[in-house]
């Protein structure tokens, strides 16, 4: 990867999926600290029910929109790209960063016998299939002359040539299935979205809510706080040029096998 800042992606308008909480959230306020971005449009299920994205709406009135959307609902997708084209219609950043790892009865399975079909089919529509249609809905957004990125939270867990310890069936093989997406969006923007750098990031062991449970074994040192893979992340981003798009990088710059 080239290591010099682009100064040609300078994003006025940010949308961030999955901004409620964890490394969205972070992007969010990494953002509302930038004076040369102009408005960040946020979504997740409930955005009122995350106090701190209250707490910043209140003191960014005029720069944050927090708007709802369930990436499990593609009627949900229609309904937030009618509330942003009320205020825009051109959009430089889109990071999707929803994901799950565990939620209720959905564990990640150790062994084959706990598998369950039900929970492999929600891992794939809240990693994978809530991506794919944020790039349907938000392609015509991308479609300007400027330069403009559209990243995806990924895993290295998804790597298949990476997968050296097996398990967690349901979370590997729904970012492996993003990691497809991704690729296969950075193909079709380079025809129809020609300034659109498309990117699989890994962020590395990260300190939030879908970590928690996992963070024991995690090394000293390995666990990231929010604020720095955040940082690792946006340098990524600003420094990927469009020869890059359909890349998947780790936290580190590195690029990371399919
Ligand atoms: N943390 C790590 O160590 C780590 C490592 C590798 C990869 N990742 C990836 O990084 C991304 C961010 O994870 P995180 O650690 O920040 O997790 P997190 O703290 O649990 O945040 C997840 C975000 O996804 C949103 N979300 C979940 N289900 C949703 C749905 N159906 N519709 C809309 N939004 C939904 C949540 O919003 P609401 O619940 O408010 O709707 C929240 O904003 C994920 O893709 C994860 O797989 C994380």
């Amino acid at each position: 990867m080239e290591a010099e800042v682009r100064t040609d992606f300078k994003p006025a308008t940010i949308l961030v999926i999955g901004g409620s909480a964890g490394i969205g959230l972070g992007f969010v306020r990494h953002y509302l600290k930038d004076q040369s971005v102009e408005r960040i449009f946020t979504a997740s299920r409930d955005p009122v029910a995350s106090e701190e994205l209250c707490l910043l709406k209140a003191t960014h009135r005029d720069k944050l929109f927090p708007l709802a959307l369930d990436v499990t609902k593609e009627h949900d997708f229609e309904k937030m790209v009618s509330e942003i084209r009320v205020v825009t219609s051109e959009i430089d950043f889109v990071i999707y960063t929803t994901g799950v790892l565990q939620e209720g009865e959905l564990q990640p399975e150790k062994s084959l016998r706990q598998i369950k079909a039900e929970n492999l089919i929600r891992s794939f529509q809240v990693n994978a299939v809530g991506a794919v249609l944020a790039a349907k809905y938000l392609q015509s957004f991308l479609s300007h002359n400027r330069m403009s990125t559209f990243a995806a939270i990924s895993a290295k867990v998804g790597s298949i040539e990476d997968n050296r310890i097996g398990g967690w069936y349901g979370y590997r093989a729904s970012k492996a299935a993003l990691n497809m997406f991704l690729k296969t969006i950075a193909i079709e923007f380079g025809r129809s979205c020609k300034n659109t750098t498309v990117l699989a990031l890994h962020p590395g062991t990260t300190d939030t809510r879908l970590s928690k449970p996992f963070q024991k074994n995690v090394p000293p040192g390995k666990l990231f706080p929010v604020e720095k893979t955040v940082q690792l992340l946006d340098g990524i981003i600003k420094r990927s040029r469009i020869q890059e798009s359909g890349s998947f990088y780790s936290w580190d710059g590195t690029k990371l096998p399919w």
